[in-house]
């Protein structure tokens, strides 16, 4: 092997390209499989002659070359573990309005009246990452991260050095799954960075990442030496209540020998939370540890299994954030990005500057009017100032979002800023419907931008979650002409297979492993597929309306083809779906008669097996797979449990009444539905006689 100071250009060249396969494949063999190719002690002259090179040639460096990893090298290989019960996210909720809203929506959902009050628990958002800890018989068995909700990564032997989080548990119930947030305390932060510092290491950003950083090391003597530390605040997998309340539970779980965070309260209104809300943050700069805002949960555990969840949060619960952090820089410049849909978004590029820990250096200007300073209802924001290159901005950010201008500090030299009237990608005509504050490039599936946006949010997270196939994938892929619509994604190893070994960075084994999750892929749940399809409004939950109601492929693309807008039997039903509204509706029939598109689609699903999407869990349910709607005033129960109940029992609820209704459930005072399903000889109920018939089946 040649000195690196004796390599010439072309040679260095080649030779980082070698390493960084080398140690790809390195990874991988170590982490995935379990089964190391080469000594930590080679590993490691790998990687020093990777950066003496790059020292030499700093041109040559690779976007994902291994001495850009933090610390040791973070190398992706957990293993994965599916959640027993799904690890929910929390909706927010910025302002005291958004407070009184959630406990409105929640008394009325459960009908309680004005004058009984509902009692919630309030404690600090911990700024970490959370964890679930599974104890059987009192052993701790696993410890497995978040991850997209529905399976994360197995860190049990990491958070087994975590002090906080005992290996082992006596008078708990027999399974007993633990959850809580992994974090960092400010002094050990600070601590921490000197040391990475000292030791010529990348400093972390703040906490959260030192937190998430230090957890996700794949050799546990690394994590050990972290300072991390646990807060339990909830459980899953449980094999008996740990008591009937929030609130006894978590001292329970105190009790147990986790660490509970001593500023959770029980409250009995809403006024109260917002005091309790108040004082933890005044409390905030004085913790000792990061929290972005406080949690509130309803207490009864009883009116919590009631309220159950919608796709990703609970129902019962809502995260009350702290307001925004600002801070003032320069507009640098601003572009015009074409998204999936064809929205033509600006986008300010801001000289860097941090906001709450984390450097910022772009901010959304949403569309033409904001930049001009008027809001969607056509009122002047700003004070009706435009925003301009040049001009000197103060931003804010308010949780993970993008952050936003709220104002113009000092007017710079640049002219007003003229909003293209074609696409910046294509070319084509930017079209701004009547009444629309969004700019649309007319360009569809001719226009590059769109084209790779929908790539990239096919291969997104929620949809196809392509391991290995991300946004610099997918962006160097199209830009090869290898992967131009989803079905090329599943033609990748045949058609550029033995090309894509030979490119640089890509080991053998990085190139089975990606075709290996693609394949995986080849077998997707209706609801994923949907939504990949990046069809405009249909969102993530949208997406799972639909899957649920339609059941499998045929049924759900049978209906779409057979669907006209605004008239028809195929029409009616779609719109009668609860959750699916006229504009979603329309979009989707635009989009599956739109032949590029349903072109795009035979050939992607042609590739596929799609998986029909089984109700929830409905043994012995009577209502299964039946449509259900109710009409009238319900009295016993309110519309949106009836609702959320009968669905849980795996019925399909509907708006309207037709030939396919089989169930109307009609409250006092109902009429023309009622009289509709009569005279379509539907059953009718009563709403006891609906009670009657749910009673007793899996969910109530
Ligand atoms: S409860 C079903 N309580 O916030 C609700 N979450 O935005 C489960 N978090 O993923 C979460 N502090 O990582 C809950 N006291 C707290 C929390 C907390 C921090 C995190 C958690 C969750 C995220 C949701």
């Amino acid at each position: 092997m040649k000195n690196v100071d004796d390599l010439n250009e072309a040679e260095a060249s080649d030779e980082l390209a070698r390493i960084v396969g080398l140690m790809a494949d390195a990874d991988i063999a170590y982490h995935q499989n379990d089964a190391p190719e080469i000594s930590d002690a080679e590993y490691d002259s790998l990687k020093n002659r990777n950066l003496a090179i790059e020292q030499r040639f700093p041109s040559l460096k690779h976007e994902d070359s291994p001495s850009n990893k933090v610390g040791a090298p973070v190398r992706s290989g957990f293993g994965k573990i599916k959640h027993i019960v799904p690890m929910l996210s929390l909706g927010n909720a910025f302002t005291d309005e958004d407070v009184f809203d959630f406990d409105k929506r929640i008394r009325k959902f459960l009908s309680v009246d004005d004058d009984q009050g509902v009692a919630y628990t309030a404690e600090p958002k911990i700024d970490g990452l959370s964890l679930a800890l599974r104890y059987e018989k009192g052993k701790l068995v696993f410890a497995v991260t978040r991850g997209d909700g529905e399976v994360g990564e197995d860190v049990t032997n990491n958070a087994k050095t975590i002090s906080d989080i005992p290996h082992k548990i006596s008078g708990a119930p027999e399974i007993l799954e633990v959850r809580g947030e992994v974090y960092m305390t400010h002094s050990d932060f600070e601590a921490l960075n000197a040391t990475q510092a000292k030791n010529g290491n990348k400093e972390f950003a703040n906490p959260r990442n030192a937190a998430a950083g230090s957890l996700r090391q794949l050799d546990s003597s690394i994590t050990a030496n972290r300072p991390l530390a646990f807060f339990a605040y909830a459980w899953g997998d449980i094999s008996e209540p740990l008591a009937d309340a929030q609130m006894e539970s978590i001292k329970r779980l105190g009790g147990l020998g986790f660490s509970i965070n001593n500023l959770i309260r029980l409250c009995q209104s809403p006024d109260e939370i917002i005091r309790h809300y108040t004082k933890i943050e005044s409390q905030r700069a004085v913790l000792g540890y990061d929290i972005d805002g406080v949690v509130y949960k309803v207490n009864d555990l009883t009116l919590q299994a009631r309220l159950g969840s919608r796709t990703n949060t609970p129902r019962w619960a809502i995260a009350h954030k702290f307001p925004a952090e600002v801070a003032t820089t320069l507009v640098e410049a601003i572009e015009v990005q074409v998204g999936r849909t064809g929205a033509l978004s600006p986008v300010a590029h801001l000289k860097p500057v941090t906001v709450g820990g984390v450097v910022v250096s772009r901010a959304t200007l949403h569309n033409e009017d904001y930049i001009k300073g008027i809001d969607s209802k056509g009122q002047p924001i700003r004070k009706g100032g435009d925003i301009r290159v040049g001009d000197t901005v103060e931003i804010y950010r308010a949780g993970d979002v993008i952050p936003k201008i709220r104002e113009v500090i000092k007017r710079g030299d640049g002219p007003v800023f003229e909003f293209p009237k074609k696409c910046p990608i294509c070319n084509s005509d930017a079209i701004r419907e009547e009444g629309e504050a969004v700019a649309r490039c007319s360009g569809g599936f001719s226009c590059a931008a769109q084209r790779i946006e929908k790539l990239k949010h096919f291969v997104s997270r929620n949809a196809f979650d392509i391991d290995g196939l991300g946004v610099k994938q997918v962006e160097m892929f199209s830009e090869k002409n290898w992967i131009n619509e989803p079905a090329d994604i599943f033609l990748l190893e045949e058609n550029h297979g033995p090309k894509l070994k030979a490119l640089d960075g890509w080991g053998e084994k990085s190139v089975t492993k990606l075709f290996n999750a693609i394949n995986e892929r080849k077998s997707i749940p209706l609801n994923r597929l949907l939504f990949g399809l990046g069809i405009r409004h249909v969102g993530e939950s949208s997406a799972m309306t639909l899957a649920r109601f339609y059941g499998d492929w045929t049924s759900f693309e049978t209906a779409m083809m057979a669907a006209q807008k605004h008239e028809g039997e195929a029409w009616n039903a779609l719109n009668a779906i609860d959750g699916i509204g006229e504009v979603m509706a329309a979009a989707l029939v635009d989009f599956f008669h739109e032949p590029r598109a349903k072109a795009i689609v035979d050939r992607l699903v042609k590739r596929l097996e799609i998986q029909a999407v089984a109700a929830p869990e409905t043994y012995g349910s009577p209502v299964a797979g039946k449509t259900v709607v109710f009409t009238g005033t319900l009295e016993l129960v309110s519309r949106a449990e009836a609702k959320a109940t009968a669905e849980n029992l795996g019925a399909k609820v509907s708006g309207s009444v037709s030939a396919k209704t089989d169930i109307l459930v009609a409250g006092a005072k109902a009429g023309s539905k009622l009289k509709k399903a009569e005279s379509l000889g539907v059953k009718t109920l009563s709403e006891q006689a609906w009670l009657d018939l749910i009673a007793g089946s899996s969910d109530s």
